[in-house]
């Protein structure tokens, strides 16, 4: 039986201990990160405490996610930090295996989910939501867990996620998560630490945004004016650079034309300081 935390950076190793758990009857939860892990993933650990008798977490930065010209090298790292954030959140198992662990030649088989993959973030970062959806499902291939916990944050990850999930009859109970906010309303996120004193003031302009179109909402206004509101809200920041600010249909990502009692939507956006892009969203019931 597990303790406390337990850290192996091998398959194999990780396969026999979820092995014994198993057999000895116990129900699987399974955080995947990238680390440098914040109180959005402490929050993730502890809904899976809730429901399962075993938490796995894996920290593996993944490179078949960031394009050639995205902050794969320089994605933050502390695994020294990450193991006593994990450890006091609840996890058992921590699993950190290295690129040559996951991919010890070269990737030929790729997971490509369409559709839900190509709006929003798909258009700015190609190929992203492939390196996610197969390194998801070889992590998922490896743990076999019963429960798999994903931050709302990442809206059109979990709608590419739980599209694979349904598509190939994936043996997982996928668990959204709320998004979890510093004090002024920013979404945690580990690329935070890039953004300079200034930018980082200005950033609580995405919150305050999607705080706005959540009040409109109330008015059903025509999506091209909520919109346009939006974009003129994030550029009175003058150190905002709007990559997209998008009204969907959640979760489809289909365009929205009109707002109709009964829809789900989705409110998106991504915006970059500087070097930093952040994003944030609303769900929200019309
Ligand atoms: O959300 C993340 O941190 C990553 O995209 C994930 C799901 C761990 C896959 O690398």
């Amino acid at each position: 039986m597990i303790q406390t935390l337990t850290q192996v950076s091998t398959i194999q190793e990780l396969r026999s201990l979820i092995r014994e758990a198993r057999q000895a009857g116990k129900r699987i939860g399974f955080v995947p990160t990238m680390g440098y892990l914040h109180e959005g993933h402490a929050s993730l650990v502890k809904q899976a405490r809730l429901t399962c008798d075993l938490v796995v977490m894996s920290i593996f930065v993944n490179p078949l996610q960031f394009g050639p010209n995205e902050d794969f090298s320089r994605y933050p790292r502390d695994i020294v930090r990450d193991r006593e954030i994990a450890r006091s959140a609840g996890v058992d198992l921590l699993f950190t295996p290295s690129v040559e662990e996951m991919y010890p030649t070269e990737v030929l088989t790729k997971v490509s989910v369409a559709k839900v993959s190509e709006p929003l973030c798909g258009k700015s970062r190609p190929g992203h939501f492939d390196g996610v959806a197969t390194v998801v499902m070889k992590l998922f291939q490896i743990v076999q867990p019963d429960d798999a916990f994903f931050g709302q944050k990442d809206a059109q990850q979990v709608a590419v996620i739980q599209q694979m999930v349904r598509d190939l009859s994936v043996p997982v109970n996928i668990v959204v998560c709320p998004i979890v906010r510093e004090a002024d309303g920013l979404a945690m996120s580990s690329r935070n630490v890039y953004l300079r004193e200034e930018e980082r003031e200005q950033a609580t302009i995405l919150y305050r945004t999607l705080q706005h179109v959540q009040e409109r909402l109330k008015s059903c206004p025509a999506v091209e004016t909520l919109k346009d509101e939006m974009v003129r809200m994030i550029q009175s920041q003058p150190l905002a650079e709007i990559d997209y600010a998008e009204i969907l249909h959640y979760p489809e990502l289909t365009p929205v034309t009109e707002l109709k009692p009964g829809d789900r939507i989705i409110a998106a956006l991504a915006v970059r300081f500087g070097k930093t892009r952040l994003i944030d969203n609303l769900i929200a019931e019309i």
